[in-house]
């Protein structure tokens, strides 16, 4: 058994101790917000936060989540409200099919918390996200729309 904590809520999960931490958050945890792509830890589309630092949970293992705390893309708005950059994406039609946007959300809201104000080179830096829609434009105007917003919480 492996105790997981996510967003604020522990369980025990019957799994091998190599499942990588994705599937464990989808199938024994149940929240499906965060999505597959590439499985090798490429796309950012299964990004979530590990004690609050932003990690491809496609590559891993379960075992190295125990005991930290995981917030996934269900775990970032409270109380009904968005978190700023969720905000900051419905204001700005980011999404196309929004099948990476979960991971991209994730790897903003670390970014934000690091950087407040990132300049479009630390943006580009930080934020490796594929998506397969193009929506890098949008994405670097919601960044930017979120640095200018205050925590709604
Ligand atoms: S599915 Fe994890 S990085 Fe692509
Ligand atoms: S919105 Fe479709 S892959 Fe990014």
């Amino acid at each position: 058994m492996i105790r997981l904590t996510v967003n604020g809520k522990t369980h025990e999960i019957d799994v091998e101790p190599d499942t990588p931490l994705l599937w464990a958050i989808r199938e024994q945890v149940g929240l499906t917000g965060t999505k597959y792509g590439c499985g090798v830890a490429v796309c950012g589309a299964c990004t979530v936060h590990m004690d609050g630092v932003p990690v491809r949970s496609c590559g891993i293992p379960v075992s190295a989540a125990a005991g930290k705390k995981i917030t996934t893309i269900e775990g970032l708005a409270a109380n009904g409200r968005l978190n700023k950059v969720q905000q900051a994406w419905f204001e700005n039609d980011v999404p196309q099919c929004g099948y990476c946007q979960s991971g991209m959300i994730m790897a903003v809201t670390a970014l934000l918390q690091k950087t407040p104000k990132p300049t479009d080179a630390q943006i580009d830096e930080a934020i490796t996200n594929i998506c397969r829609c193009g929506t890098y434009q949008q994405v670097r105007e919601a960044i930017h729309t979120a640095a200018r917003h205050k925590e709604r919480r």
